[in-house]
């Protein structure tokens, strides 16, 4: 039997989910409220680090991207991949959710699956989707089945793909679940049920808060060894060898992403209605947000040490994507890198492979060479695995690495976080 199903929202989540369906066999139903990403899917153009050119060729034929959410009528199931950022006050903003999920009610079928993926508070899916979902007369659980599916993926990521990551997911009710765990059989090898829509959705918060918390401890720690004269790197290598009850995270120049950044507040902003305090996941916020402005402060301090001022100074930012591999700036540290070394009169300059532009700041990425042989210092942001960091080390006149990858080369140029 040919299977329809319905993506909505063709970003990071949703086209990689679109292509592993349709590589099923199954026919795809795209949705993007952006007609440029549609036209690109339709052309066979990704622009997604995780899709390929020849992996979308591949199943084209079978991925039919559209803005109109009335062809979804034809999809036997649906998932909502829709951003679900914070609004500037650190608060759920799910106009994105609620704009697809009005658009979908108005097709909404009976018998239909829809499934949730983006991350978001526990009772978003039974509070938020429902209710709007039968709006078209219809009763979730009843005349159409609901479930909470998290998306695991982690961009630029190759030894876990969608189909070797366990899925989480939990339905409105036993039926629910059910269709969607035969769903997402095609596409997971291992399907992870809990009780419920709400435990789907705390269990991704769960996992994304771990990091962030863990993230925090080493950078707070970072800063305590910057005084104490430690080498944090030493210590956390040294700590990664106990076979049992550590795991290493690693300091950095502070958290960027969709997710990192951003989801932890999801459940906080929650919690408050339960007249709880979040406290792990607002120190950890506080330390990571902190980051950049140790990270400018080591820079300015390596620039003293040579005699030179940040005003004046030229600077080039090596990395300016949230994480290695990947040309996602979305509340990347580096951002607030060069703001702050622009705020101080440094002439900011940048090379990232993934990155061609940074067209909020008027920057353009220059070559690797050419960067280093212009600069005063050379900040390593993101250390993506296609840049000569060794090279970096031996170029630049001065280095700051707040990636700890230039550690095998002892020159004396080079400051690490
Ligand atoms: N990026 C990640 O690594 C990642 C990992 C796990 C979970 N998530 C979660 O998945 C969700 C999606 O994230 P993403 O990174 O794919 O976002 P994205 O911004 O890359 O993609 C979202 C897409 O949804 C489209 N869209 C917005 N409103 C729409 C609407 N009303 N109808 C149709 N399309 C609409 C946008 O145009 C965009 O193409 C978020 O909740 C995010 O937190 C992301």
């Amino acid at each position: 039997m040919v299977r329809t199903v319905g993506v909505v929202g063709l970003g990071y989540v949703g086209l990689p989910l679109a292509v592993a369906f349709a590589r099923e066999g199954c026919e795809v139903i795209a949705v993007d409220i952006d007609a440029r990403k549609v036209e690109a899917v339709n052309a066979g153009r990704s622009y997604i680090e995780d899709v390929s050119a020849e992996e979308l060729a591949e199943v084209a034929e079978r991925i039919h991207a559209t803005t109109r959410y009335e062809r979804l009528a034809d999809a036997e199931a649906v998932l909502l991949c829709v951003p679900t950022p914070l609004t500037r006050n650190r608060e759920p903003e799910l106009g994105s959710l609620i704009d697809a999920v009005r658009a979908l009610a108005g097709v909404l079928r009976a018998e239909q699956l829809v499934v949730l993926e983006s991350t978001t508070y526990p009772g978003t899916t039974r509070e938020r989707v429902a209710p709007l979902l039968e709006e078209s007369g219809m009763t979730a659980g009843r005349d159409f089945h609901l479930a909470f599916s998290p998306e695991r993926v982690d961009p630029g990521r190759t030894d876990f793909t969608l189909r070797t990551t366990p899925k989480v997911l939990g339905g409105l009710t036993e039926a629910c679940a059910e269709r969607a765990e035969a769903l997402y059989r095609l596409v997971c090898d291992q399907i992870v049920r809990v009780s419920s829509p709400e435990a789907a959705e705390l269990t991704k918060l769960l996992e994304n808060i771990f990091r962030s918390v863990n993230i925090a401890l080493v950078n707070e720690l970072a800063m305590l060894t910057d005084r104490m004269g430690i080498d944090i790197w030493e210590v956390v290598d040294a700590a990664a060898t106990k076979p049992y009850g550590f795991m290493r995270f690693e300091p950095g120049p502070g958290m960027g992403g969709h997710c990192m950044p951003v989801d932890p507040f999801y459940l906080s902003w929650r919690a408050r209605e339960f007249d709880m305090t979040t406290e792990f996941i607002e120190l950890a916020g506080k330390i990571n947000q902190q980051m950049p402005y140790h990270c400018v402060a080591k820079a300015q301090r390596a620039l003293n040490d040579i005699g030179m001022s940040v005003k004046g100074a030229r600077v080039a930012i090596i990395g300016v994507s949230y994480k290695p591999g990947v040309g996602d700036v979305r509340e990347s540290p580096a951002l607030k890198i060069i703001a702050l070394l622009r705020e101080l009169g440094a002439q900011v300059v940048y090379h990232d492979p993934h990155v061609p532009a940074l067209t909020e700041m008027a920057l353009t990425s220059v070559p690797l060479e050419q960067a280093l042989a212009d600069a005063d210092l050379a900040l390593i942001v993101t250390a993506h695995p296609s840049v000569d960091h060794e090279l970096v080390a031996r170029r630049a006149r001065l280095v700051v690495d707040l990636r700890g990858v230039t550690r095998a080369s002892s020159t004396e140029n080079v400051v690490r976080l």
